[in-house]
């Protein structure tokens, strides 16, 4: 099945606008380190103007339509979780059927993005739950195959419910937003509290959220957390929102930076071979999960 579901011609266009916009891995640690002005002035590209029309496209339809209401109704929609009952493979390759229409012939299918992914973590010798991780933190993208649009399904997520941060790309589509409206949305905390956790805060809809709500019984809560905010940019790469976080955020989000650049640097054209490494992934995948999960 190809995703035509938004102006993207498939969800990796998203991917690649990211990686041009964060060309490098973010430095370590420590969180929240101060960026040098000078170096950020000298490297300074408007990433917005060079972006392609489907991806600018991309992210009016995701500032427009994510609202505080749009998002409790998908939550309402899709975490009751009963819709499948499938195992991770089953999973992985449920999401292969999704096919990107910019060229099939050498792109990388979604599963050998996750497998890239987990095998670079596995190569640098992290630990077991963290290639876990990697295997499987897109698999959220399934939604698509519900035919949830593409602004529903990636993009870089964001709180609602409070004042967006100026540094959230394409900052200005969020003018068209019916949240403009609402005043109370529109304060720094919004509808929050002051460092009471992002546990407590409600995210823009996407794969992220959902993925988190499948696995949230089964994994460290650092697995959970690369997971749950593996597209919160503007937190993990631009430092902003630390007021709504508490100090587990603080720590966790140390582990969703060292899972960043595996997801955004790790491809090349090298399919993994599935074969080989089944049998790995089979004992990794029993070790932590149950043999179906609810999705
Ligand atoms: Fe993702
Ligand atoms: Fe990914």
């Amino acid at each position: 099945m190809s995703d035509s579901s938004g102006p993207l011609a498939g969800l990796e266009e998203w991917e690649e606008f990211l990686k041009d916009r964060y060309p490098e891995p973010a430095p370590a640690s420590p969180p929240f380190q101060a960026i040098n002005p000078a170096k950020q002035k000298a490297e300074f590209r408007d990433y917005e103007k060079d972006a392609r029309p489907s991806v600018r496209e991309f992210y009016r339809l995701n500032h427009r339509h994510q609202t505080h209401d749009f998002v409790q109704s998908k939550r309402k929609e899709f975490l009751g979780l009963g819709r499948k009952q499938m195992s991770v493979w089953e999973a992985l390759e449920f999401l292969n059927t999704l096919v990107d229409d910019s060229d099939p012939d050498t792109d990388l299918s979604q599963l050998d993005h996750l497998l890239q992914t987990a095998e670079q973590i596995r190569h640098d010798g992290h630990p077991r739950w963290f290639i876990l991780a990697g295997l499987i933190h897109d698999l959220g993208k399934i939604l698509c195959l519900y035919g949830e649009a593409q602004w529903a399904v990636v993009g870089d997520t964001f709180p609602v419910g409070c004042a967006w941060s100026d540094k959230i790309v394409f900052r200005q589509f969020f003018a068209d937003n019916p949240d403009t409206n609402e005043a109370r949305y529109q304060t720094r905390l919004g509808v929050y509290e002051e460092g009471k956790g992002l546990g407590s805060v409600t995210m823009s809809w996407g794969h992220d959220e959902y993925l988190y709500h499948v696995v949230k019984d089964y994994l460290p809560p650092e697995a959970l957390y690369m997971i749950r905010y593996h597209s919160f940019y503007p937190a993990h790469r631009d430092g902003e929102y630390s007021y709504l976080m508490n100090q587990q955020d603080r720590d966790m989000f140390q582990w969703v930076r060292a899972f960043n650049p595996y997801d955004l640097y790790t491809k090349n054209h090298q399919r993994p071979n599935l074969k080989e490494l089944r049998p790995f992934y089979d004992d990794l995948i029993k070790e932590y999960l149950p043999a179906t999960l609810k999705w």
